[in-house]
């Protein structure tokens, strides 16, 4: 299990710091897709879009994905990690959780459970 992180502005980079698997940055980092089942963390731009750069890995790496977290900002409204639900819907990737920014420990917390889960199953 490793965590993939689209992230542009670095808040979901420290949501990642938390957990306790590799985290590969995509765009920065080589990203171990055949080593099996990764948790992903991306956001939402241009009013609940899927960012272009989570599209391309989803689109080759979809299975291997358990579940995706999203960063995003409740200002956006109705579109607040309104990505989270597209990859759901498109996917039928697990939405496990949006948070706000870098997220509260009971946010890290929610998707450690979920992961720990995972694991045990
Ligand atoms: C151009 C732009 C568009 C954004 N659009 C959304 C949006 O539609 N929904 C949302 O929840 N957050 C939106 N955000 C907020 C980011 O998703 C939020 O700041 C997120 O925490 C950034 O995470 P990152 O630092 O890991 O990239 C937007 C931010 C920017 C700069």
């Amino acid at each position: 299990m490793f965590i993939v992180v689209d992230s542009l502005t670095g808040l979901s980079m420290k949501f990642a710091a938390h957990l306790k698997y590799p985290v590969y940055r995509i765009g920065y980092d080589e990203i171990p897709f055949d080593k099996g089942e990764y948790f992903l963390l991306t956001r939402s731009f241009n009013f609940g879009e899927i960012p272009i750069s989570t599209i391309e890995v989803l689109r080759k790496h979809h299975q291997n994905c358990i579940g995706v977290a999203v960063s995003g900002n409740k200002n956006w409204g109705t579109n607040y990690g309104a990505a989270g639900d597209k990859i759901q819907q498109i996917y039928g990737i697990p939405l496990v959780h949006k948070y706000e920014g870098t997220g509260f420990p009971q946010d890290v917390q929610v998707v450690e459970q979920y992961l720990l889960e995972r694991e045990n199953n």
